[in-house]
């Protein structure tokens, strides 16, 4: 039965006590993770979220009552002990921070009782997501998920502490407003006062953010919310959080020297690792050449070589209809990656379609000089000589080619297989983090589906002022003020110099396809407003929960976010996306309509 707290006050967290607490009466409260009861000897460990400490009773020194009491403890209740903290008479445990004291109970109450739980709380936990997640309130007590969000707390107060100590203010933006094209889907809020109207969760604070830079802000921050109805990846959630910024009266390099300084006072404070400034810079065609990624990661090698010009006379079906329909051969070297099993390399064959691209060419060069290859028989000698001198390939590696009639299937495939290649040689350096910016990304990209440009980061941004005369002309050759930061091959933040003038704004709306009255009606508001004195500004914005994930070194973003949601954009704990009462949509003016094929 549950026992009142009252008239007991905590002293200590349990992981707060050490030696220098011994002979000290003190009051700890938490959970019992875990009761061994040896017969008139019962020790029971005490959690919190600060660590866990050994309760001892034993016959002789501890009151019969409380040994009873204790011996009927089981895990997951909910504790308090008032005890004396004594070095430990039996063996010191040096896996716990409090391994060598004990405390020994004058008192002990059951606070709270527990049934048994679905799964042990316990670290690196072997149980299945789906279940963790349905019980998050239990897995959110396992130490690991502790600390993540422990960490993550940090990271959030230092962002604080560096941005004010910069000067900027921490301002807040609507949730419920007009969503900013950020490339997603918005989340839509229906209006009960304006029936058949919707507000848009923030994609983020984009717009918001740029307008209070022609109020005279000048340096603003937020720790903000975004909302995007896209699909989950490891490192992306409907549901997200960055730190978002803006500066007046800047260029692209004020704002990624601040953002690198703030970056290098993280990692020292929070893991105590120094970067170093300034971080490399690369343009984003130099990206794509050389790793076949806007986001390249720079720890290992497997640099793509083009191999188009080596082929280009080749009668291989495969490669040349790929070089004659405008596209590319490709390759990279996996070095010393001869010890490939064929299984393996099938494997990786079907893994590569995900990308786009219909095969996987290989060589594998033995340590003895023998070789075995899937496309070097439909070569002449001297292309086949030709690829492997590109490859710079030597005895025991591994070339892997793709060919494609669009040149970004080729970057796509070849920049996450030589990510995977190097994952699995176990060849990257993990001790470091690897930072870099990538620039000069393009203003527009092509969207097949809707045959226009659109805009690769979105409309706000200013365009390469060399590149102005083409933005008409040649909108794909044009490059954008925007930068990425890439952390381990992740981009963890991006922004831009952005647009001021309204000319220029409405140049970039009419480029994307938008008319005059389109633009008017739905970015109206910013027109205007850069009509009454817009100064130049820009700023970025980081991804804080996959800033502090990659800080962790977790591979999923559900790991430092409370309750996350899972692949089909669920929450598992409260079931939610749900069902609501007819009344409410009776009060909004909405009919579902649902067609047989998105019925649950
Ligand atoms: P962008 O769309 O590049 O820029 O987003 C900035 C950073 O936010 C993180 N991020 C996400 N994290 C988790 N889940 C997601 N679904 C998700 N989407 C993005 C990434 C990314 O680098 N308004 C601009 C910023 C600016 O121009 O100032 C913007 O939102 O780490």
């Amino acid at each position: 039965m549950a026992e009142s707290m009252q008239g007991l006050k905590r002293t200590h967290r349990c992981g707060e006590l050490s030696v220098a607490n011994v002979g000290e009466t003190v009051t700890i409260m938490g959970w019992v993770q875990k009761n061994r009861n040896k017969g008139g000897l019962v020790f029971t460990d005490v959690r919190d979220r600060s660590g866990i400490i050994q309760v001892v009773c034993e016959e002789g020194t501890t009151d019969a009552a409380i040994i009873e009491k204790a011996a009927s403890l089981r895990a997951e209740y909910v504790v308090a002990v008032v005890g004396k903290v004594e070095k430990r008479s039996g063996a010191v445990n040096d896996k716990i921070a409090t391994g060598e004291i004990e405390v020994i109970p004058s008192e002990l109450r059951v606070l709270s009782e527990s049934q048994t739980p679905p799964f042990p709380i316990e670290e690196n936990s072997k149980t299945k997501e789906d279940i963790r997640l349905k019980y998050r309130y239990l897995d959110l007590r396992r130490p690991d998920l502790q600390r993540n969000l422990r960490m993550k707390s940090q990271v959030m107060t230092l962002t604080r502490q560096f941005f004010s100590d910069e000067g900027f203010l921490e301002v807040e933006t609507p949730m419920l407003g007009k969503t900013t094209p950020e490339g997603a889907r918005d989340y839509l809020v229906p209006s009960r006062i304006h029936p058949g109207s919707f507000y848009g969760l923030p994609q983020s604070p984009q717009l918001y953010k740029q307008l209070l830079m022609c109020s005279g802000v000048d340096r603003y921050i937020q720790i903000a919310r975004c909302f995007r109805d896209e699909d989950l990846r490891a490192d992306r959630q409907p549901e997200f959080t960055q730190i978002d910024l803006e500066m007046s009266f800047i260029d692209e390099d004020d704002i990624m020297s601040m953002a690198e300084g703030f970056m290098k006072t993280v990692y020292k404070e929070v893991l105590d690792v120094e970067i170093p400034t300034p971080f490399p810079r690369m343009p984003y065609a130099e990206g794509m050449e050389r790793f076949g990624s806007d986001k390249p990661d720079l720890r290992f090698g497997y640099e793509l070589k083009n191999l188009t010009e080596v082929l280009k006379g080749t009668e291989f079906r495969v490669f040349a209809g790929a070089v004659s329909a405008g596209g590319s051969v490709r390759g990279i070297n996996v070095k010393g990656g001869a010890c490939y099993t064929r299984k393996e390399i099938d494997k990786l064959a079907e893994w590569v379609k995900a990308y786009g691209a219909k095969g996987l060419a290989w060589t594998k060069l033995n340590q003895d000089g023998s070789s075995s290859s899937s496309y070097e028989k439909f070569l002449k000698e001297e292309e086949a000589a030709g690829v492997r001198s590109a490859l710079e390939a030597e005895n025991g590696d591994l070339l892997f080619l793709v060919a494609s009639d669009k040149p970004q299937v080729v970057f796509d495939t070849l920049g996450a297989l030589r990510c995977e290649c190097a994952r699995q040689m176990g060849i990257i350096d993990e001790s470091r983090p690897n930072l870099l910016w990538i620039t000069d990304f393009p203003l527009f990209e092509y969207d097949e589906e809707e045959g226009r440009f659109v805009a690769k980061h979105h409309p706000f941004t200013h365009p390469n002022d060399e590149d102005l005369e083409q933005l008409e002309t040649n909108p794909g050759a044009v490059r954008a003020r925007a930068y990425d930061m890439v952390l381990n091959g992740n981009e963890v933040g991006g922004g831009s110099i952005r647009i001021n003038d309204p000319a220029l704004q409405q140049r970039m709306f009419k480029a994307l396809g938008f008319t005059q009255e389109e633009a008017q009606e739905r970015f109206g508001f910013l027109i205007d407003a850069f009509r009454y004195g817009a100064p130049p500004h820009g700023g970025m914005a980081f991804g804080l929960d996959r800033l502090v994930m990659l800080m962790l070194g977790c591979d999923s973003i559900r790991d430092v976010i409370a309750y996350p949601k899972v692949a089909n954009s669920g929450e598992l704990m409260t079931a939610s996306p749900a069902p609501v009462d007819q009344k409410q949509l009776d009060e909004l003016g909405i009919s579902i309509n649902l067609q047989e094929e998105t019925k649950e």
